[in-house]
């Protein structure tokens, strides 16, 4: 199924990586699909990853603190970290509960420190995203294309319904990452997943139809219903 093979396809990146580099990059998404997979991860994989050798960053995070519900920390502490065994210092998140603009710059000034630097952007080495069924990815919605194109590493963007701020890495951040793993589940994302697999009808006007790794690897980790409308090539 969709989480074991995420699973096993995270495993094996981790091990190829920290064999060559003594370390892995890893940036994580928030949203259902991720919390599913953290979880097998956390169960089945907690003796199986050399976690001290992974380091965790965010994607994205809403500005809230750690323990409220919507923290993408806080799910990915409740469903992954507290289960494994992990260093601290291996652990980066976003502060949510900080001022935004600060926060953003803050966090951009981390990922200069921490990240190897290819082509003007950090280079991760796995970015984790998850899509909205309105097409957005990371926190770069519809509305905030320019987020795609931006040449700083994070900014702050609004959730367009709620009006919730919420921190982001940029578009030519996540393109500049190594490996690009998109996840989706259910029948609610079957559209928009059609949509940019198939490059039909207003695909580009999703956030999600211009991530495009530069010189690294995209995949698509679906589960039947969401993959359901992509026309096999
Ligand atoms: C976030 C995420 C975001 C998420 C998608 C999908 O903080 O909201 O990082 O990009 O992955 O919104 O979320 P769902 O799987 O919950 O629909």
């Amino acid at each position: 199924n969709l989480a074991e093979g995420f699973a096993d396809e995270f495993r094996k990146i981790c091990e190829e990586v920290i064999l060559v580099s003594g370390k892995i990059n890893v940036a994580l998404s928030g949203g259902s699909t991720p919390k599913i997979l953290f979880t097998v991860l956390a169960v089945e994989y907690k003796n199986k990853i050399n976690w001290d050798k992974v380091n965790f960053y965010w994607v994205d995070e809403r500005c809230v603190p750690p323990d409220d519900d919507q923290s993408n920390f806080g799910m990915t502490n409740g469903s992954l970290l507290k289960t494994i065994t992990i260093p601290e210092k291996n652990i980066h998140r976003i502060i949510g509960e900080n001022d935004p603009g600060k926060e953003a710059e803050r966090y951009s000034d981390l990922l200069k420190k921490n990240i190897q630097v290819k082509n003007n952007f950090p280079e991760f080495d796995l970015i984790l995203l998850g899509i909205g069924e309105d097409g957005h990815t990371a926190s770069i919605f519809p509305d905030q294309m320019q987020l795609l194109h931006s040449g700083k590493y994070c900014a702050v963007a609004i959730q367009p319904k709620t009006g919730q701020q919420r921190i982001t890495l940029t578009g030519k951040v996540i393109n500049n990452a190594e490996r690009i793993y998109f996840t989706a589940t259910g029948k609610g994302k079957s559209e928009v997943v059609g949509k940019i697999l198939n490059k039909k009808n207003n695909y580009l006007e999703y956030p999600a139809s211009h991530i495009q790794p530069g010189r690294g690897v995209l995949k698509w980790f679906l589960d039947k219903e969401a993959g359901k409308q992509v026309v096999k090539s």
